[in-house]
């Protein structure tokens, strides 16, 4: 069967809002930005750019993504009712093609003791509010929350309503990740067979992960007959996720035998599109994720790589190329100049401006004095690098340790351009550190995460540090990445300051801890 034959399911990405909201993985419009821009790459149809009522940051980066981002959908959720309604299109209004995305649940439980609503009130609103959004924007998506918990003969009635309101798509959310696969895909085929004007707009499922049946349930439901799914780069999201964006994808690009479906998506860009996320958030995969893990290519018992020396059939369904890792890559170093150095960055797809090139260049260039090999892996760590408002710098890291001595730390940061300094022990040379900066900083803030990774190498590698701080109740990652690992810790934990504050100066408060999104 050629791929004109095959029904093209739209892939509507929400790792901005949906994968936002997993907890330290907040990101500000700089890196959004970055990351609209590998997605519209990658060739998602729809990008969920944001919950603009949430925060004047939130609204902003909408904003900035329907202001740049042309050719594909770009969508900003709000909850049912017309203030959030209008907050979202004045954002998504910039965007060749805006869509709004309004949300109410329609389960029972989260009638009775979330909304505190009526069945005949709840169906009012959500038509209602369809018809708002409609006289601002064309395409109205409408998500039914908990549908899979709702009951069904309900959840059709609240269908019907919203499409004769005028919804361009229904989204069918398993908001907790209870469905299974079978059941589910009976569930979808049901509301196709029962719903009048179904057939006429894209019908979309959004699954949660919370038994680890995300993907396999959003895979029914394309067996069943939607158009459309929602899914999250490396499955980040709501507690324990969203389906994950790769592992829909690559599902359908083998098995086109059992799915009969193909996507819009350029599949050598995902893994460049998951490391640019875990750059970003500082949020890793674990080695053994499906398609973008480390592992998920290594083959180490020596059964295995006998058969895959002999033949790579044996026990590799796909080669890695076709996910974008790469088998033979240009490792640059410092005799490297700025030719190699932009050839680089465009063969990794990245779209700079020369000014941006050039101050890449400068960190690319102090990184090669510092380590003999640069691998993609360190540009990707350059590039996605933000420096969100800088109100802390740090200048300055000096730190005694060894076997015999209490590790001891002299800091200097600038705090909004004034230089302070101080210095603290700790229990290692990183707990000195991180001592001395709060010692200067006094942000009460508390590290409860803290990861070292080698970006590939060996003990000159450089060290890619993520910490995750809490603070009053939100926790946010900083990464950094650095030869030398107490540097990379300290300028982690600083990174983490700086995103802290960027959130904090740009919440919407009345917005923050209200029943709004899950
Ligand atoms: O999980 C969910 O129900 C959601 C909706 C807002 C689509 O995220
Ligand atoms: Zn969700």
């Amino acid at each position: 069967m050629n791929d004109k034959q095959l029904k093209k399911i739209k892939i509507f990405d929400t790792t901005l809002r949906d994968g936002e909201q997993s907890p330290g993985a907040s990101m500000n419009i700089e890196e959004k930005l970055n990351l609209a821009r590998q997605l519209a790459r990658l060739g998602v149809d729809v990008i969920e750019a944001g919950f603009p009522i949430a925060s004047e940051g939130d609204f902003e980066a909408v904003k900035a993504i329907a202001q740049e981002i042309k050719g594909i959908e770009i969508a900003g959720l709000a909850r049912a009712n017309e203030k959030d309604i209008y907050r979202a299109y004045s954002a998504v209004k910039f965007a060749e093609k805006p869509v709004i995305h309004t949300f109410i649940a329609t389960s029972d439980i989260h009638l009775k003791y979330k909304l505190r609503m009526s069945r005949d009130e709840l169906y009012e609103k959500a038509v209602n509010m369809v018809k708002y959004a409609k006289s601002l924007t064309e395409k109205v998506e409408f998500s039914a929350e908990d549908a899979a918990r709702s009951d069904f003969n309900f959840l059709c009635r609240v269908i019907e309503g919203v499409i004769e309101a005028g919804a361009t798509s229904v989204n069918i959310p398993d908001t907790v990740g209870y469905a299974t696969p079978f059941e589910f895909f009976d569930f979808i085929k049901k509301i196709k067979e029962k719903v009048k004007g179904i057939g006429d707009i894209t019908l979309s499922v959004h699954c949660h992960n919370d038994l680890g049946l995300a993907v396999a349930n959003s895979l029914s439901a394309i067996l069943a007959g939607i158009g459309q799914v929602e899914c999250t780069i490396n499955g980040i999201g709501e507690r324990a996720g969203n389906a994950a964006l790769e592992e829909i994808v690559m599902a359908l690009e083998l098995r086109k035998d059992i799915y009969n479906a193909v996507t819009g998506v350029n599949t050598t860009e995902l893994y460049r599109t998951s490391q640019l996320l875990t750059h970003i958030t500082g949020i890793s995969v674990q080695p053994n994720k499906a398609i973008v893990g480390k592992n998920a290519f290594s083959h180490e018992a020596g059964i295995h790589q006998d058969g895959v020396l002999k033949e790579k059939a044996t026990y590799e369904i796909m080669t890695p190329e076709r996910v974008g890792r790469q088998a033979n890559e240009l490792v640059l170093g410092k005799h490297s100049g700025m030719h190699a150095f932009k050839e680089k960055i465009i063969s990794l797809g990245y779209l700079l401006k020369d000014e941006e090139i050039e101050a890449a260049f400068v960190k690319f260039k102090g990184l090669a004095d510092r380590k003999k090999d640069i691998y993609d892996e360190d540009i990707d760590s350059l590039i996605a690098k933000s420096h969100p408002a800088e109100k802390y710098e740090l200048k300055y890291l000096n730190v005694v340790c060894g076997d015999t001595v209490t590790p001891l730390s002299m800091v200097k940061i600038m705090v909004d351009g004034e230089l302070r300094q101080d210095s603290s022990f700790g229990n290692g040379p990183v707990d000195a550190a991180v001592n001395a900066i709060e010692k200067i900083v006094a942000s009460k803030s508390k590290a409860i995460a803290y990861e070292v990774k080698s970006i590939r190498g060996t003990t000159e590698a450089q060290g890619d540090v993520s910490v995750t701080i809490e603070n009053s109740g939100i926790q946010i990652t900083g990464r950094s990445a650095h030869t030398d690992i107490v540097v990379a810790s300290a300028k982690a934990y600083v990174n983490a300051l700086n995103k802290l504050y960027v959130r904090n100066n740009s919440v919407d408060k009345s917005v923050c801890g209200m029943e709004m999104h899950s």
